[in-house]
C-alpha cells in the first residue's frame, strides 16, 4: 500500500504527525513514523514549561530527542509551541510575575530560535481566542493580563527577529463546526488576523487543529468551512491542519463501526480541506492508537494506526483525500 507522506510528497503536500521523546524508543511506532510521514512535532518537549521548569536554566533534553531524530530522518519540523497559556512555567505564573517582564519571554523565544535553526514553522501564539465572550475575542490568558492583546504582535515580532527564515503560526482549536461557539471563535480569530495583516506584523500561517470530536461532527458543515479557509487564503496565509484526530462519543459498537465513523468524519473534513490551495500540510496529533490525548473508556479509536500499529480505515481516508488533491 502507500505511504502517506509519499502521497502527500507528489502533491507537493506534507504529512506529519505529532510525537513524543518517550514514544521514540517505541520501534515500532518509529518504524511507521519513518515510512509515513514527512514532518514531525514535539507534542510536548518544546513547550516552555517543559523547557524552563527552572528560572533561567534550559533543559533541552527531551526537545533534542525530538529533533535529533527528525534531523537523523530527513524529517521536517514543526515548533510548537512558544507562547501558549497552558504552557508557562510554574515560576513565570506566580501572581504579577510576568507584570513588565518582556525579557523572560524573549530570552525563551531566541533560546529554541537559535537552538532549533532547522525548525521550519513554528506555532508562535497557541490558542489566542477566548472560550466565552471576552474583550476582543481574545482569552483572559496570564500573557493578556500582564502585557495587553499587544503580547501577541510582541511575540510574533520577536520570532521573527530570531528565527528569520521559519513560517511563523498562529494556532487555534474549536474553529471547525457550524456551531455558535466554534462560529464566535472563528469571528474572533479573522478579525485579529485581519489586524495583524492590516499593521504589518509578520505572520505567515494559520494552525487548524482539527480535533474533530464525532459527538459534534454533525455541525460540520462544509460549505461554512470552505468559505473561513477562503478568508485566511484571502488574507495570502498559509493554512496548516495541525492537530488531525478524531474523538470518539463512545466505546459502544464493533470495532468495525467505530472505526468506520471515525474515517468519514476524517474523510468529510478533509475532502473540504484540501480544495483549499492555502492548506499545504496535515498533521496528526500522533499517529497510532498506541499513544493519544484522547481518553475514553476503552481507548479513543482516532488516529490512522491502531494499537497494534495496523493501519486503519482513518488511514485510507488520509490517502484518499490526499490523492484528490
Ligand atoms: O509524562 C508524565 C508522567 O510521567 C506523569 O506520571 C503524568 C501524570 O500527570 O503526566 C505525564 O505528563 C503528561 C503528558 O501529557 C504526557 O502524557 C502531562 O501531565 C500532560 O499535561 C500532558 O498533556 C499534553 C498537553 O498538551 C499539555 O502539554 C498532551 O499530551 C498533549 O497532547 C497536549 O497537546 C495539546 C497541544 O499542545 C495544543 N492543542 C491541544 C492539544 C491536546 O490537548
Amino acid at each position: 500500500g502507500s505511504f502517506l507522506q509519499d502521497v502527500a510528497g507528489s502533491r507537493r503536500m506534507l504529512f506529519g504527525a505529532a510525537v513524543s521523546a518517550a514514544h521514540l524508543r517505541d520501534a515500532a511506532l518509529c518504524e511507521a513514523i519513518l515510512r509515513e510521514t514527512g514532518s514531525l512535532t514535539a507534542e510536548l518537549e518544546m513547550k516552555w514549561s517543559h523547557v524552563e521548569r527552572h528560572e533561567g536554566q534550559f533543559e533541552f533534553q527531551d526537545a533534542d530527542a525530538v529533533a535529533n531524530f527528525a534531523h537523523a530522518h530527513q524529517k521536517r519540523l514543526h515548533g510548537h509551541a512558544l507562547l501558549w497559556h497552558r504552557s508557562i512555567p510554574d515560576w513565570a505564573m506566580k501572581a504579577g510575575r510576568l507584570q513588565d517582564d518582556w525579557d523572560s519571554i524573549e530570552r525563551f523565544v531566541a533560546a529554541m530560535a537559535r537552538r532549533y535553526s532547522g525548525v521550519e514553522s513554528w506555532d508562535v501564539i497557541n490558542e489566542p481566542i477566548g472560550p466565552a465572550e471576552q474583550p476582543d475575542g481574545l482569552r483572559q490568558s496570564a500573557f493578556l493580563h500582564a502585557f495587553g492583546p499587544d503580547y501577541i504582535r510582541r511575540a510574533l515580532v520577536s520570532a521573527r527577529r530570531h528565527a528569520p527564515r521559519a513560517v511563523l503560526c498562529i494556532n487555534e482549536y474549536g474553529i471547525e463546526y457550524n456551531t455558535p461557539e466554534h462560529e464566535r471563535k472563528r469571528r474572533g480569530l479573522v478579525q485579529l488576523l485581519a489586524e495583524l495583516r492590516r499593521d504589518g506584523i509578520p505572520l505567515d500561517c494559520v494552525g487548524v487543529q482539527a480535533h474533530l470530536d464525532l459527538s459534534q461532527h454533525h455541525h460540520f458543515d462544509p460549505a461554512v468551512f470552505a468559505r473561513f479557509l477562503d478568508e485566511l487564503g484571502a488574507m495570502g496565509l498559509q493554512v496548516r491542519i495541525s492537530e488531525l484526530d478524531v474523538k470518539e462519543k463512545d466505546s459502544d459498537g464493533s470495532v468495525a463501526e467505530r472505526d468506520r465513523a471515525v474515517a468519514e468524519a476524517t474523510r468529510s473534513f478533509l475532502s473540504v480541506a484540501l480544495q483549499n490551495r492555502a492548506v499545504g500540510s496535515i498533521t496528526c496529533w500522533g499517529l497510532s492508537d498506541r499513544y493519544s490525548w484522547l481518553d475514553v473508556p476503552a481507548g479513543n479509536r482516532g488516529l490512522p494506526f491502531d494499537t497494534d500499529m495496523r493501519r486503519k480505515p482513518m488511514h485510507s481516508a488520509i490517502l484518499d483525500a490526499l490523492s484528490q488533491r
